[in-house]
């Protein structure tokens, strides 16, 4: 199944906190449960959070009773500030309520905006799959046949509403007859590398290697690393570029060590209104999440952590941003305005 899909008025996702050793799958008819699920991170990565949220507009959508449209609109507006505020960072998630705010303005009575807001839900789903395999085509020839690639967090399927964005140019480079070997960081606090990314490659038999997020450095100056591809949660108009929290480390010692360092995003991803990236919000989460690991303390009791879940990549350690409508490189600011269309 896809990691967020809608189901005959009812979404259905993949619970991603327990993966690798169990797939179970969840289904709701409340929003509510999509926000909580954003929030813990049952649904996570930029993209899917934006396919999540629009349809748990939907299931708000078909929830409300008013029968007026100014009341129904007004209730809307509840459901969509409760998913507003799930998560900060990716601006996907803002992206699709702004785009399924805008398409409920557009009907003229309850029932029709009802219909338009699933049928608008839908086509962020199949839009965001179509997206990836476009960011694959185009990203595909910037893998080297053989490559020794390095990946962080996941930006995967999983992450998406299918296919993957960093990993959706992987798996396009293994269509096009490329042979891989990945990398795999397992990125702390969370684990995404080792739990997620290191699952997704293995079903899809893409050769990995799961290493320690402390392991990067030492890889590189072995000369076992060609390229480092990853994912993003928002990029400002410069091209700095915010995603998960290690991504600037691994940026920094790729441009050391002279190693190509490629971002892949849909254009939902890009954030034109905010100029660099000191402006993109970085989201805290709880301590416990590094100071323990799926409830066994690792650290002991009474001890402080600091938890930022995403960091800032400056442009210029990025060689190119990948995405659906090409490849992007310096200078930024003009490429990305030149790719990006207002919607609605
Ligand atoms: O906290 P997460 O797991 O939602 O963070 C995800 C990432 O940082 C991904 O790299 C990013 O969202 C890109 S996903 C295609």
């Amino acid at each position: 199944m896809r990691t967020v899909e809608w189901a005959d008025g009812r979404v259905r996702f993949i619970d991603q906190t327990r993966l690798p050793l169990e797939k179970i799958i969840l289904e709701t008819s409340d929003y509510r449960t999509i926000a909580q699920a954003i929030k813990t991170m049952q649904v996570r990565g930029a993209p899917a959070i934006g396919v999540a949220a629009a349809m748990g507009v939907a299931l708000g959508a078909l929830e409300i009773e008013a029968s007026g449209r100014d009341e129904f609109l007004g209730c809307l507006t509840e459901v969509i500030e409760t998913l507003r505020s799930t998560r900060p960072t990716a601006v996907n998630l803002f992206w699709a309520l702004d785009r399924m705010s805008r398409r409920a303005g557009e009907g003229a009575d309850p029932a029709s905006i009802r219909q338009a807001l699933v049928e608008e839900a839908q086509a962020i789903g199949r839009e965001d799959e179509d997206a990836n395999r476009r960011m694959g085509a185009y990203g595909a020839p910037l893998i080297p046949d053989c490559g020794r690639v390095l990946t962080h967090c996941n930006a995967g399927a999983l992450a998406t509403a299918a296919y993957g964005t960093a990993l959706g140019v992987l798996r396009a480079a293994c269509e096009a007859g490329k042979r891989l070997q990945v990398y795999v960081g397992e990125t702390r606090p969370l684990l995404q590398g080792a739990r997620l990314t290191a699952w997704e490659l293995q079903e899809e038999g893409i050769p990995l290697t799961v290493i320690t997020d402390n392991m990067a450095g030492y890889l590189m100056s072995l000369g076992r690393v060609d390229c480092v591809i990853v994912g993003a949660d928002r990029i400002a108009a410069n091209g700095d570029v915010a995603n998960k929290i290690g991504t600037y480390s691994l940026a920094v010692l790729a441009h050391a060590h002279g190693i190509p360092f490629y971002v892949a995003a849909p254009t939902s991803t890009i954030d034109l209104s905010i100029q660099t990236g000191e402006q993109i919000p970085i989201e805290e989460r709880s301590q416990e999440e590094v100071l323990a690991f799926q409830g066994v303390r690792t650290a002991p009791l009474g001890v402080k952590a600091f938890n930022p879940a995403f960091d800032v990549t400056p442009h210029r350690y990025v060689s190119a941003i990948i995405t659906e409508e090409g490849v992007v490189q310096a200078p930024y600011g003009e490429g990305l305005k030149g790719i990006c269309r207002p919607i609605g």
